[in-house]
């Protein structure tokens, strides 16, 4: 029998299995070269200087550790939050900060549902608005102030990834967060997110 003679061959079995998983390998690898990849959603922009040193700071914070930030196609999410998160939210996000613990709310459509002037009371002093909050204290945020002096750096790298900065966005990025407190900067990030997704009606994934 043919089967039994590749079976005892130890050689050809290992050639023949190569070639078994290789063609697997390649159905599952070869169209992904091919994919165009997620699409921007229509508003996307890119964030500001300002929101964009805000997000580090929320990283710096371990702000992830207690928030997500994606919506599920859960009916109770959607409910809750808005539209379920898309692929195409997130193609300027480097890195993801979608998260997996919810501690606190989720914020990925926290843009606008409350003020700045909110946010900056919340953050200084989470009880002071939500009584029963376990969220801690972010006091230092309102004293620190940005120098800028790596922002427009992070803009070009972005820029490098395929974010689309122009050259006047990079140069003018110092002075658009220079002394600035990082307070202001993390609500500024917290005002954008979700605000893309406002008038999102799924036309792309
Ligand atoms: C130890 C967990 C924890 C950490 C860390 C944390 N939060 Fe929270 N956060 C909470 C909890 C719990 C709530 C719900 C109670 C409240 O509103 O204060 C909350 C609420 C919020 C809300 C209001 C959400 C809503 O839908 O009402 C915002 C905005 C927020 N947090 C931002 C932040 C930011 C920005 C940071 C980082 C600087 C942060 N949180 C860090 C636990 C946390």
């Amino acid at each position: 029998m043919s089967h039994e003679r590749i079976e005892t061959r130890v050689g050809i079995l290992i050639g023949l299995t190569l070639f078994a998983v290789s063609i697997g390998g390649m159905i599952e690898i070869f169209p992904l070269v091919f994919e165009r990849g997620a699409q921007p959603v229509e508003d996307l922009k890119p964030y500001s200087p300002l929101a964009l040193e805000g997000r580090d700071i929320y990283i710096r914070e371990g702000c992830v550790g207690c928030h997500t930030q994606m919506v599920r196609t859960l009916h109770f999410e959607t409910a809750r939050y808005g539209h379920y998160s898309v692929a195409g939210e997130d193609v300027y996000e480097r890195p993801f900060l979608w998260g997996s613990k919810r501690t606190g709310p989720d914020l990925a459509r926290i843009s606008n549902r409350y003020s700045d002037a909110w946010h900056a009371a919340h953050l200084m002093d989470p009880r002071s608005v939500v009584p029963e909050s376990n969220m801690p204290a972010y006091p230092w945020l309102f004293e620190n102030t940005l120098d800028g002096s790596e922002t427009a750096a992070k803009l070009a790298a972005l820029k490098l990834l395929g974010v689309p900065y122009t050259d006047l966005d990079i140069e003018g990025a110092r002075a658009a967060v220079q002394n600035r407190t990082e307070a202001e900067a993390l609500i500024a990030y917290l005002q954008t997110l979700g605000a893309d997704m406002v008038n999102y009606t799924g036309g792309s994934q």
